[in-house]
């Protein structure tokens, strides 16, 4: 195993009864504050992805945007933000996606990602999955192929893997 995954998971502050009783937060801008874990996190990524033919690093607002603009600019793709709904002043295809308590939506400009690209999709977490579901929804309607989806953290114990339709997960840290 990778050396660097043990500093990375270090930096990673767990914080318990955040947002609400009975979840542990996985706050990663504790991760941000440390130059070596955070640039040994992008490099990682980097090192995966580089000469796979990437040409759409699509990140999930909001930590998505963090982890996403540093690897598109390195492997020398664009970055494409798949925004909460109402932020994008263009047109936009939406995508709904099932939260604990009512719905969510994610939102991606059209015409930003073309039929047959090879799309990174990029977020700092998978909980349950169903936000990385939405996003690879997108990405696919406009007829793009999702070569994989990115996360720094999964927590494995809610199986949001199986929600991805046999798309590959890559994950830095599990945490349990
Ligand atoms: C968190 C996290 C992922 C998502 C994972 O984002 O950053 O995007 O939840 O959950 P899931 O796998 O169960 O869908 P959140 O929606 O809290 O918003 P934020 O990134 O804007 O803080
Ligand atoms: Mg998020």
């Amino acid at each position: 195993k990778d050396a660097r995954i043990n500093g990375i998971k270090d930096q990673i502050r767990v914080v318990p009864n955040f947002p609400k009783p009975g979840i542990m937060f996985q706050d990663i801008t504790t991760l941000l504050l440390k130059p070596k874990e955070f640039k040994d996190t992008i490099d990682m990524f980097v090192e995966r992805y580089k000469g796979k033919n990437i040409s759409v690093v699509a990140g999930i607002e909001a930590r998505g945007f963090i982890f996403g603009p540093p690897i598109a600019l390195a492997i020398g793709a664009k970055f494409v933000p798949l925004r909460k709904p109402k932020k994008l002043p263009g047109k936009v295809i939406s995508e709904e996606y099932i939260l604990e308590y009512g719905t969510d939506c994610l939102e991606m400009h059209v015409g930003a990602v073309e039929p047959e690209e090879r799309a990174l999709v990029v977020d700092d977490l998978i909980a349950t999955g169903g936000t990385l579901c939405a996003a690879i929804n997108l990405l696919e309607r406009v007829g793009a192929e999702v070569v994989e989806c990115a996360c720094v953290i999964e927590l494995p114990d809610l199986k949001g893997r199986e929600r991805l339709n046999g798309k590959p997960l890559y994950v830095l840290v599990e945490s349990h």
